[in-house]
């Protein structure tokens, strides 16, 4: 299972991809999972390491239905609308909040494959910024992070909506970024199932 987490608090553009994307994935045979953020309460972080002792987190909110479809899953896709040229809050607060999930299990995310798709209202608003902190959480937590490669995708998918869902559903360059990488992620996820039966 794929599991794709929307960290816009809108029904937009951001969502709009990311069901595009698990669309893909369901073409090429992957069960996927959708989760968002909208309408979730969500809360930060608040480093009392009550993670570290008790090996699960003490706030009892939405989390707690992400937490074990992130264990479960053989692949993550982050969607992230960018705001102020990264992440946005709730997107980074999901990855703050993996922190119990680690301190449970240090290995709870190793091996699995992630991308990431950055929306952004500008053409160039950050979107490479914000692809770049996700990628940083995955390797900080042993996800092998994946892009679309060369001539496109270069460090994932990246949208420009002029913020509008519209005009995202009119950014075929940011389907093509997308087609790639939903292409490299499916290629790696049969690598890395054909490498455990060896
Ligand atoms: C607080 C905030 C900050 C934003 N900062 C940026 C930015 O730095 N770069 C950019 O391209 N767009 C920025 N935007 C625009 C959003 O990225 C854009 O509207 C995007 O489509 C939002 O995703 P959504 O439609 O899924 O909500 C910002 C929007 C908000 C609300």
């Amino acid at each position: 299972m794929i599991v794709g987490i929307c960290g816009s608090p809108r029904k937009g553009a951001t969502e709009q991809v990311l069901r595009e994307a698990l669309v893909i994935l369901e073409k090429k045979g992957l069960a996927t999972c959708f989760f968002t953020v909208r309408g979730k309460d969500i809360g930060f972080c608040q480093h009392c390491d009550y993670c570290l002792r008790m090996k699960k987190c003490k706030i009892e909110d939405d989390m707690q239905e992400l937490y074990p479809l992130l264990e479960k899953a053989k692949g993550i896709v982050f969607a992230t609308p960018v705001y102020n040229g990264g992440v946005s809050a709730q997107t980074k607060a999901i990855m703050d909040r993996c922190r119990a999930l680690l301190a449970a299990n240090s290995k709870a995310l190793r091996g699995k494959i992630g991308a990431a798709i950055a929306v952004g209202g500008d053409r160039a608003g950050g979107q490479e910024l914000a692809l770049l902190q996700v990628h940083t959480f995955y390797i900080l937590n042993g996800v092998i992070p994946i892009s679309g490669g060369f001539f496109g995708a270069n460090l994932g998918a990246t949208f420009w909506s002029k913020d509008k869902i519209e005009d995202v559903k009119a950014d075929e360059e940011g389907f093509r970024s997308l087609r790639k990488t939903m292409k490299r992620l499916v290629e790696m996820l049969n690598e890395n199932e054909e490498k455990r039966k060896v």
